[in-house]
């Protein structure tokens, strides 16, 4: 029996790449960088599975290219919004992801930038780094504390959740969030209360981004929401990084709007050379590594090499993306 073609975007942990390899046509792109559009168009060509990555962008032009025999593509990360999920759907295009297994995984590089940014690990890094360490210095490197200041989770999720239960029983956090729906664990259990986003920004002193990202969320943290903010307040986002304008962030850390940034997620990825981010002491910037875990992405490849051997069966994907 002929077997179908199966193109992975990238290298992802060996394991799941040979449990693939034994029931499949195999190719995987080999470089560190992600293959060119051109170079993903070329190789997508009469695929019936496709294992993506964020950064490799599935649409209408991909799914030309694979032909008619494409049944499945299986994102490696929970967010998709990479892919143009209502156009896969309208060719018969199954769409998996990943999540679950990278909750805690995130969770802790979003708490992990609350700590850093809040009591300023990276200037002071630096400073050491630099030898500008001269002594100890009363009011040197000042902080805020966290004891007993309220987080504001924006999208109250698994991820948000799981960073809700860290600050709230470890730095004895208040908890306040905005979500869809009603979520009554996070009542319950942390006694925290869903509000408004524009309550949020005005009382949090800690705001997380936890939000899907999708074109009613693009530049949620604006100029206008970066105002209602306290002057004492930290952003982090451990998303997408679409979710914050930029250049709106850039000012707001710079008029001193508010006071500090923990960024794991940028628009784009890489953050570009020259941007003006990259230059304030008071923006902490990480290369997207919420899920970056020896497990995690062990756990992730797993998942993807399911939904995708379930796609190219038929069969429904065991995390299936409906939107
Ligand atoms: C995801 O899975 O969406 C994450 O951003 C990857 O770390």
């Amino acid at each position: 029996m002929v077997k179908k073609k199966v193109f992975v975007c990238r290298r992802i942990p060996a394991a799941a790449l040979q449990r693939l390899s034994s029931e499949v046509d195999l190719t995987v792109w080999p470089a560190e960088l992600p293959p060119s559009r051109a170079e993903l168009l070329q190789h997508v060509e009469g695929c019936d599975g496709i294992l993506s990555l964020l950064s490799d962008r599935m649409d209408a032009e991909v799914f030309q290219q694979a032909g008619p025999q494409l049944r499945v593509v299986s994102n490696y990360a929970v967010g998709f919004n990479n892919i143009d999920v209502r156009e896969a759907h309208s060719r018969g295009i199954r769409v998996g992801n990943t999540p679950g297994v990278l909750t805690e995984a995130t969770a802790d590089i979003a708490a992990g930038l609350i700590l850093a940014t809040a009591r300023r690990f990276s200037e002071s890094i630096d400073q050491v780094r630099n030898l500008e360490w001269k002594t100890w210095d009363p009011l040197g490197l000042l902080g805020l504390d966290l004891k007993g200041a309220t987080l504001g989770i924006v999208g109250m999720g698994r991820i948000g959740m799981a960073l809700a239960k860290r600050m709230h029983f470890g730095w004895d956090m208040n908890v306040i969030h905005t979500a869809r729906t009603e979520k009554p664990d996070a009542e319950s259990l942390l006694n925290a209360k869903r509000v408004d986003l524009a309550t949020l920004l005005a009382n949090a002193d800690v705001v997380s981004l936890h939000a899907d990202y999708n074109p009613t969320t693009h530049h949620l943290i604006n100029s206008s929401t970066l105002a209602m903010m306290k002057p004492n307040a930290i952003l982090i986002n451990t998303a997408r990084g679409g979710l914050i304008d930029q250049d709106a962030l850039y000012n707001a850390l710079k008029d001193g709007t508010i006071w500090g940034a923990g960024l794991d997620v940028t628009d784009p990825e890489p953050l570009p050379d020259d941007s003006q981010l990259r230059t304030l002491p008071q923006c902490l910037i990480l290369p997207h590594i919420g899920s970056a875990t020896i497990e995690t992405r062990q756990a992730m490849a797993d998942i993807a090499v399911d939904n995708l051997l379930a796609g190219l069966h038929g069969r429904p994907l065991p995390h299936e993306v409906r939107a």
